[in-house]
């Protein structure tokens, strides 16, 4: 066990990718490579944003003051859900990714809460009327507190084979639930974020260090969502179903070294995609940052500090479709600030929205289908464990009694690009990467 402990610390901290390229010829291109039917959006989370979650295991985890700044009341957006849609809407923007906390649908197994079930019927129901399709995730991250007690074989989380069968019971039960108002569905958020985070570098619940148990959970999360894949399309005819793992390899970049540890880490986009690709995903989605190799990212907890790399969207998109030869959806993009504090490598949200934007349209423009974009976030939020990362488009002061969401120049620069269908040449010029 401490060989493999050690082995997997190695391994973070030691290979991953290796260093990161430099920019090749080619530009990013501000033809309107997107067509009408683009999703243009913004992601969110439950227990990020909603606030009085009492039930979950992140709400155990932050109630036993695990985290460095207490959640209070995030921002609010289990009240002010409809507030929030229509700051999307303003922007011009068609979609609104979301997760349906299963916490607060079933506080305990197998009994649903009458007034959290009604509220999510309330909250896509507000979504749709301002014209924003759901995008609805399953778990992302959170769960019910309930699954953290042991199983027969004392198995907690999603070290419990249990897991599986819980989350494709739950995924059923939304699909009947909630199947006509959703079409686009993701069972689980970033897996291998979730993995390495909680069991190998200890900085999520349950903060564990042991590669055994990391290895299972990685099993069990790709188990999890082969079956809740199937269960969403037993129980919803028109779904379209995918998961979203964080990207972090470059197909221009080689191999990132963990397959001379272990194949089945998953770690990457890759490993993961190559195990559900085939029979359970309908498109491919995924989640991009950064161009952080894994050995940092699970280190960085400082969100500010990740490295800006627009290109990496492209190159990743060129090779998931190559790979994969499905449509993408991109379910997360965005760049985080200190409190709302200049940047010290002296990206703004503005420059990073068009730069990024400006590569994922050379990648369609190069035949690359993507479905559409979600920018994280429509508001700043609670960031797992605290709330100085500023990610929205609104910002909120959570000193704030109101929580007042303040429009910032990002926002426009958004909604004039959904606009437009895209990066204009003007846009390029106007917010280039800092030198
Ligand atoms: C992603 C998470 C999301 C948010 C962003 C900043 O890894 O999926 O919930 O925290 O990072």
């Amino acid at each position: 066990m401490k060989r493999l402990l050690s082995l997997a610390l190695a391994l973070l901290a030691g290979c991953a990718h290796s260093p990161i390229a430099t920019p090749k010829a080619g530009a990013p291109s501000s033809a309107k490579a997107m067509q009408p039917g683009f999703m243009w959006g913004v992601a969110t989370a439950g227990f990020q944003s909603e606030g009085g979650d009492r039930t979950s295991n992140w709400a155990a985890w932050e109630q036993a003051g695990k985290v460095a700044q207490p959640i209070g009341r995030a921002i609010d957006n289990w009240n002010r859900y409809k507030e929030d849609a229509d700051l999307t809407a303003s922007l011009g923007l068609g979609a609104y990714r979301l997760s349906l906390e299963w916490s607060r649908l079933e506080p305990s197994p197998g009994k649903h809460d009458a007034v959290a079930v009604q509220h999510y019927h309330d909250v896509l129901a507000a979504l749709r009327q301002r014209g924003l399709e759901p995008i609805v995730t399953v778990s992302h991250w959170a769960y019910p507190a309930w699954l953290d007690e042991p199983d027969a074989d004392g198995k907690r989380g999603w070290e419990s084979e249990r897991m599986q069968t819980a989350l494709a019971t739950h995924a059923a039960w939304l699909a009947k639930e909630y199947g006509p108002q959703i079409k686009w569905w993701l069972t689980l958020n970033e897996p291998n974020t979730l993995g390495p985070a909680a069991f190998v570098v200890g900085m999520h619940p349950p903060a564990k260090h042991d590669l055994l148990a990391y290895r299972k959970v990685m099993q069990h999360q790709i188990a999890a969502h082969k079956l809740a894949y199937d269960a969403i399309h037993a129980n919803d005819a028109d779904a379209q179903v995918s998961l979203c793992p964080i990207a972090i390899n470059y197909p221009d970049t080689p191999g990132n070294g963990t397959e001379a540890v272990d194949p089945h880490l998953y770690l990457d986009e890759h490993e993961i995609y190559d195990q559900v690709a085939p029979h359970h995903a309908d498109y491919v989605a995924f989640n991009y940052f950064h161009s952080l190799r894994l050995r940092d990212y699970v280190k960085v907890s400082k969100s500010w500090t990740w490295p800006v790399y627009p290109r990496g969207i492209y190159e990743v998109s060129k090779d998931l479709y190559a790979r994969y030869h499905k449509p993408l959806m991109i379910t997360e993009n965005g760049m985080a600030t200190f409190q709302g504090q200049a940047r010290g490598d002296g990206w703004t949200r503005e420059a990073f929205l068009v730069q990024h934007v400006a590569w994922l349209q050379k990648a369609m423009a190069e035949g690359v289908p993507v479905l559409g974009y979600m920018h994280w976030s429509i508001a700043d939020n609670y960031e797992w464990g605290s709330h100085d990362p500023r990610f929205g488009l609104f910002s909120i002061d959570p000193n704030d009694l109101a929580l007042k969401r303040v429009r910032t120049p990002a926002a426009d620069v958004y909604q004039a690009i959904a606009r437009a269908g895209g990066v204009s040449q003007d846009q390029l010029q106007r917010y280039p990467a800092p030198r």
